[in-house]
This record gives structure tokens, C-alpha cells and sequence, in this order.
């Protein structure tokens, strides 16, 4: 869908036992990521029937990386949605402007890791959905 998309990252591993080391996930700044990554963030200790995110951006881009153990997000705008699964860390969800998002079913011990292209700005948010409705046709619609 517009503004949305996944990515799938490296994900290295020993060829000779790669159950037993594991594996090793490169993200290169301007190589990977579509923008310059101003600011990291991460979410953890949700319970499993928690609920979080309930915004948009207006002028913000974004990579969500579940880190460890899953995650949905859903990804919604007034003509269209969709709902990701996160559960590696070779996988990132690209987040553009005007995507209203919300986050769930989290698996015991996840954690998120969100790259984004701004400082904290709380003025970019659109925190309620029918103010978020009305500019988000406007911007779709364009
Ligand atoms: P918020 O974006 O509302 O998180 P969620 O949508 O997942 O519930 O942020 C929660 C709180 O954390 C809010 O008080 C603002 C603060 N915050 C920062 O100080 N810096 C940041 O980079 C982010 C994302 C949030």
C-alpha cells in the first residue's frame, strides 16, 4: 500500500552451524535505510493484550525491526489497510507520512526497534483519528 512497505535485511549466518551461532543482521545507514536516521527508539516489556501506537506522522519516516520475538502492526489509511507481521530481525516495515499505525499481539519478551528520520517532534503527530481522517484523504487523494 502507498507509503508502506517491507524490506528484508541480510541475515548472516555460519553455514557450518547456523543453529548453533545464530545469525547477524547488517543495516547500513544510507545503503539500507531510505532516509538519514536521526533518532532510535525502542518498545519493550508490552504485555501480550496491550495496544500501543494509535497515530500518524505528518512529515515523519520510519523502520520498525521486531528485534526479538513478534509483532503486529497495523498500517491503515482512509482508503486502505493491512496488517504486518514482525518477527525477524532481517525484516523492516517502512513507515512513510500519513500511515496511521497500531501496534499488537506482542510475544512474551519482543522488542521493537523503530529507525526514524526526525527528532522527537510531538507537534508531527496526528493523535486522533477523525482530524487524522480528514487530512489523510486530502494527502491520498492528491
Ligand atoms: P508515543 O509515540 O505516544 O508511543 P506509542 O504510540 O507507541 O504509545 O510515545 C510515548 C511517550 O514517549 C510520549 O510521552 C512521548 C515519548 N517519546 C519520546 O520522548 N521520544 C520519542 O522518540 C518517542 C517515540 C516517544
Amino acid at each position: 500500500m502507498k507509503n508502506v512497505r517491507l524490506m528484508d535485511f541480510r541475515y548472516i549466518q555460519d553455514p557450518d552451524d547456523a543453529e548453533f551461532y545464530g545469525g547477524l543482521v547488517p543495516i547500513e545507514g544510507a545503503r539500507d535505510i531510505p532516509f538519514e536516521i536521526k533518532r532510535i527508539y525502542t518498545i519493550s516489556g508490552m504485555q501480550p493484550g496491550a495496544r500501543r501506537g494509535y497515530h500518524s506522522h505528518r512529515d515523519l519516516e520510519q523502520v520498525l525491526i521486531a528485534l526479538g520475538g513478534s509483532i503486529k502492526i497495523l498500517v491503515k489509511t482512509p482508503f486502505e489497510e493491512e496488517v504486518i507481521t514482525l518477527d525477524s530481525p532481517a525484516k523492516g516495515l517502512y513507515i512513510g507520512p500519513m500511515i496511521w499505525r497500531e501496534m499488537f499481539d506482542f510475544s512474551p519478551n519482543s522488542t521493537l526497534m523503530v529507525l526514524a528520520s526526525k527528532y522527537y517532534n510531538e507537534g508531527d503527530y496526528l493523535r486522533e483519528y477523525e482530524p487524522y481522517e480528514r487530512e489523510a484523504r486530502e494527502y491520498f487523494s492528491k
